[in-house]
């Protein structure tokens, strides 16, 4: 359902993108910079702030008028108060007002592949399963529904969940990633159906050349999926992030997909 009154990448938004340090959340974060007003605001949320401070430096030089707020966020770190005042104390230190804005986007981008070496059997160490669930499923569910109790004013409201064709498909040696996806999919199927006036575009980047896809390929324990992973390499399958990220933002500014169905890279827009 598009939107009558303006498109999705036409108002001035407050948008949070989670693992902007690296990879996708680089390239998502950097094209929605280019794409958006410039009066809009960001946060970039990872583990390594550093590297996503020097990312939004960069932007600000380069989109003058764009506000850019990095944050040190660890997804796998379950507290109360992180999630009850992230982004009040956000909007208190930029001075901002939740009626600043005319949009809230999230970019649920972060997340872990797990370990590869192991089969679902295997899946035996309590710390880190809890520890992998925490990151993939019930922090970003905590970060979403913590930025919508705080942004729930805003009258548009988007969410970017980045999903896998491992949602769909049983990859061998990635039984918790495949499960995680999945469950973040149909958390948003639910979501949507409970308020359809929430716009989520549940997008899967297809194969991207990051650290990610580079630790199952060496360290998957099996041997046709490293194998396949490989050749996709050799022969120049794996795509670059930011040509994922443009399509992803091909998608909002067309704002025709089906809400909180699968979209994937290959798919027309
Ligand atoms: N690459 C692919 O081929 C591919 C294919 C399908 C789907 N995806 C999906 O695309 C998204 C991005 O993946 P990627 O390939 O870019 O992965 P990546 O290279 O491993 O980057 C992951 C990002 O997530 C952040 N992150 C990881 N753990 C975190 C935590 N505990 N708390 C906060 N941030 C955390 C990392 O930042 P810090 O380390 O600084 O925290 C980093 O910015 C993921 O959702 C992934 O499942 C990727």
């Amino acid at each position: 359902m598009a939107d009558s009154e303006s498109g999705l990448l036409e108002k001035k938004s407050f948008v949070v993108v989670t693992g902007a340090s690296r990879g996708l959340g680089k390239s998502i974060a950097s094209k929605l910079v280019a794409a958006l007003p410039r009066s809009s605001f960001f946060l970039f949320l990872s583990r390594n702030n550093a590297a996503q401070e020097i990312i939004a430096a960069e932007l600000m030089k380069s989109f003058p008028g764009v506000q850019i707020g990095c944050r040190k966020y660890d997804q796998g770190l379950l507290e109360q108060m992180v999630f009850d005042r992230l982004f009040v104390d956000v909007l208190n230190d930029y001075a901002l007002k939740v009626s600043d804005f005319e949009q809230s986007i999230v970019v649920h981008n972060c997340a872990t592949v797990g370990d590869v070496s192991k089969c679902a059997w295997e899946m035996t160490d309590v710390k880190s399963l809890q520890k992998f669930f925490d990151i993939n499923v019930t922090g970003m569910i905590l970060l979403n529904s913590a930025f919508f109790e705080t942004f729930r004013e805003t009258k548009s409201r988007l969410i970017v969940n980045i999903t896998s064709d491992n949602s769909k498909v049983p990859y061998p040696t990635m039984s918790t990633y495949c499960a995680s996806k999945a469950a973040r999919d149909m958390f948003f199927r639910v979501l949507v159906s409970e308020d359809p006036s929430v716009r989520v575009l549940s997008y899967s980047p297809g194969p991207c050349d990051t650290d990610m896809l580079a630790n199952v390929r060496d360290k998957s324990s099996n041997h046709e999926l490293a194998g396949d992973l490989k050749n996709f390499y050799n022969e120049g399958k794996v795509l670059s992030c930011d040509t994922s990220a443009e399509k992803l933002v091909a998608f909002l500014k067309k704002n025709t997909f089906k809400n909180a169905e699968y979209v994937e890279y290959d798919d027309p827009l």
